[in-house]
């Protein structure tokens, strides 16, 4: 059996799923929709691995968010230096715009970590964008953009705090109270709060994901996507010493970019059965994302366009509705 294979036995995905240290588990599922009036929720989409769709995932969830409730205020922050959800949803022209008006999380981390100066986090909020429109009005969509500068910048911090003799643990304990105070204050304005993690594990994700309500990990069903789990659960959700906060939410696995093939059906099987055992520390989302021409396509360079021109409606219909109604259940 693959995962066997893979595992070595007990390690691996049979491992993660069956460890007893896992998270502290979801909010009770079945609680219901908007959550206007106890503050925005969180959700963190993650995952090590690269290319395994995160950004197109945070894309589609927050137009699919804003086009299922007129009302709803959704934000996306972008924590991934290579700005794809930033460039997907203000569009090249504006973004580049941002960048220079230092209108970026990397400008805002920079003046309040580094130089330690005064700043509000929504001045780095972008709402005046272009939207798609949805029932004659565009969707109620933000964004926290970032730039390419937020690589630099998350090393210059790195060198900076340790320079000021601070710890890992104490750099890390920095970037958690900026989560913890200014992104979370974030909660006030918006209902859903996007975070498009970067590939690997930074402190600026680890974050993130410890604030989130709801963790989602898009993972492809083959080989490698799944091998990757167990690091990814490891460095995160699993007790290390000097760290005290750990994430509100268990990691939710989402399948991604799936397709009609023997590897992929068998892959879903085994995780399917390895996160119904009990003490699995990995939920798995009942919805997937197919592999879709029509998703990758989607995500372009933002223009005018409407929700239900820019997604088919059997992508609406079989897989993004779905995946809205399964995560606000969860929230
Ligand atoms: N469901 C899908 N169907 C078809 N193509 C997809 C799908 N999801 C993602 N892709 C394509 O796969 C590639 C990677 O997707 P995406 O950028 O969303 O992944 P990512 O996990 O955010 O990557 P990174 O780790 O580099 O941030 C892109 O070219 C995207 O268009
Ligand atoms: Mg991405």
């Amino acid at each position: 059996m693959l995962l066997a294979v893979v595992a070595g036995g007990e390690a691996g995905l049979a491992r993660i799923t069956n460890g007893a240290a896992g998270a502290e588990g979801t909010n009770a599922a079945g609680a219901s929709a908007r959550p206007t009036g106890r503050g925005g929720k969180f959700i963190a989409v993650a995952n090590m691995k690269g290319g395994v769709g995160k950004t197109t995932t945070v894309v589609s969830l927050a137009e699919t968010l804003a086009a299922d409730d007129a009302d709803a205020r959704v934000l996306v922050v972008d924590l991934d230096p290579q700005a794809s959800a930033s460039v997907c949803i203000a569009g090249d022209a504006l973004l580049w715009q941002l960048i220079t008006g230092n209108r970026t999380l990397e400008a805002f981390l920079e003046a309040k970590l580094i130089h330690q100066k005064k700043a509000e986090i929504r001045d780095s909020v972008c709402g005046d964008l272009d939207p798609p429109s949805h029932g004659g009005r565009p969707l109620n969509l933000s964004l926290l953009p970032c730039g390419p500068e937020l690589r630099i910048v998350e090393r210059e911090l790195i060198y900076e705090l340790t320079n000021r003799d601070l710890s890992m643990n104490a750099i890390d304990g920095k970037i958690w109270q900026l989560f913890s105070k200014d992104v979370q204050s974030l909660a006030d304005d918006y209902d859903f709060i996007l975070f498009d993690c970067a590939p690997g594990i930074s402190p600026v994700t680890e974050a993130a994901i410890c604030l989130a309500d709801l963790v989602v990990v898009p993972t492809i069903p083959d080989y490698l996507s799944v091998y990757g789990l167990d690091a990814f659960h490891g460095s995160i959700w699993a007790s290390r010493s000097g760290r005290t906060r750990k994430p509100k939410s268990a990691p939710h696995i989402l399948l991604t970019r799936t397709q009609q093939i023997n590897h992929h059906h068998s892959i879903r099987r085994q995780v399917i059965e390895a996160t119904q055992r009990p003490g699995s520390p990995y939920r798995l989302l009942t919805t997937s994302v197919p592999q879709s021409a029509g998703l990758t396509g989607a995500l372009v360079d933002a223009g005018e366009t409407t929700y239900t021109r820019k997604y088919a409606p059997k992508i609406i219909d079989e897989t993004l509705m779905p995946l809205v109604r399964e995560i606000k259940g969860l929230l």
